[in-house]
């Protein structure tokens, strides 16, 4: 099948380069943006999500590598699956900081690991035909769900609230460096699902089943890091009220916006180069102290 369109946004020299980074999490307080659990646990629960989350789509792309006949975009899907394994690895060292802190994510974790496993893992017994619907179905779901890691990386990338608060450096870096492989190789999920699928109803249904999931397992991964943090003892319980008003200091994105983003999706003339910016992305990549300390070493 051939390259789908549109042709005139799709990269003709995306080159991902998986980078291999270290943080040091020893000395990261809890409430790592200073008295700001909310904002704190609300953005934690990307820790909660993304290890189990992105092995997931390093699965998927895998499954889909036989599929692809466009030689180029073989090499971004490859490339994508070598950044995506080390997103996982860096967000699964602060689950175990976490726990080390007395917050135990496993109980959610738990539910998480079901969901990418049980429900949309492998599918026993199907056929070639079957088997190949399932991993573009699949495709499509990562493609939904990689427009929010690109929204939020873009976010992270702007969001000057988050240093007049102090939060921890090397968090910001974490956040900053992950959001800007994620602006850096945002169009490669949808270009592999168009490159399989063009019809527009598999984009549809891709976020029309991302998009709620995704906020209803932010919205209980929230509850839950609020109610298990040791430090509060229960005493938070997150509001869409209380997040707008944090969003407005700039410590977290705006809910208003993230649906609006989502809405763009459905454009018929959509693609995800137009969400953010990879010259900004390149930049903080060349800046940031793990991309560097990983280019060295
Ligand atoms: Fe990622
Ligand atoms: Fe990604």
């Amino acid at each position: 099948m051939p390259r789908s369109t549109p042709p005139a946004t799709v990269h003709d020299s995306l080159v991902l380069e998986p980078r291999d980074v270290r943080f040091d999490w020893s000395a990261l307080p809890l409430h790592w943006i200073p008295d700001e659990p909310m904002a704190t646990h609300t953005i934690n629960v990307l820790h909660l999500l993304l290890p189990e989350g992105e092995r997931w789509f390093v699965k998927v792309f895998k499954d889909a590598l036989p599929l692809i006949t466009d030689e180029q975009l073989r090499e971004e899907v490859l490339g994508f699956i070598g950044q995506e394994a080390i997103h996982a690895e860096a967000h699964q060292e602060v689950l175990d900081h976490l726990l080390g802190q007395g917050l135990d994510p496993r109980p959610y974790v738990r539910q998480i690991s079901w969901l990418f496993h049980r429900v949309l893992g492998d599918k026993p017994g199907l056929t070639p035909a079957q088997r190949r619907e399932n991993t573009i179905e699949r495709v499509a779901f990562v493609a939904a769900i990689e427009h929010f890691t690109a929204f939020l990386g873009n976010w992270a990338l702007n969001s000057p609230g988050l240093d007049r608060a102090k939060a921890d450096p090397t968090m910001l870096d974490l956040l900053r460096w992950h959001g800007a492989e994620e602006v850096e190789h945002r169009s490669v999920a949808y270009d592999l699902m168009v490159h399989l699928d063009p019809g527009y109803l598999r984009r549809v249904r891709g976020m029309a089943v991302s998009g709620p999931l995704l906020v209803h397992l932010w919205v209980r991964g929230a509850r839950f890091m609020l109610a298990a943090d040791p430090t509060l003892d229960g005493r938070i319980r997150p509001t869409w009220r209380e997040a707008r008003l944090i969003a407005r200091r700039g410590l977290l994105p705006d809910p208003g916006r993230a649906v609006r983003s989502a809405l763009r999706y459905f454009r018929p003339g959509y693609h995800p180069t137009q969400e953010g910016s990879s010259s900004q992305a390149l930049a903080y990549l060349a800046t940031s102290p793990a991309a560097r300390a990983a280019a060295t070493h």
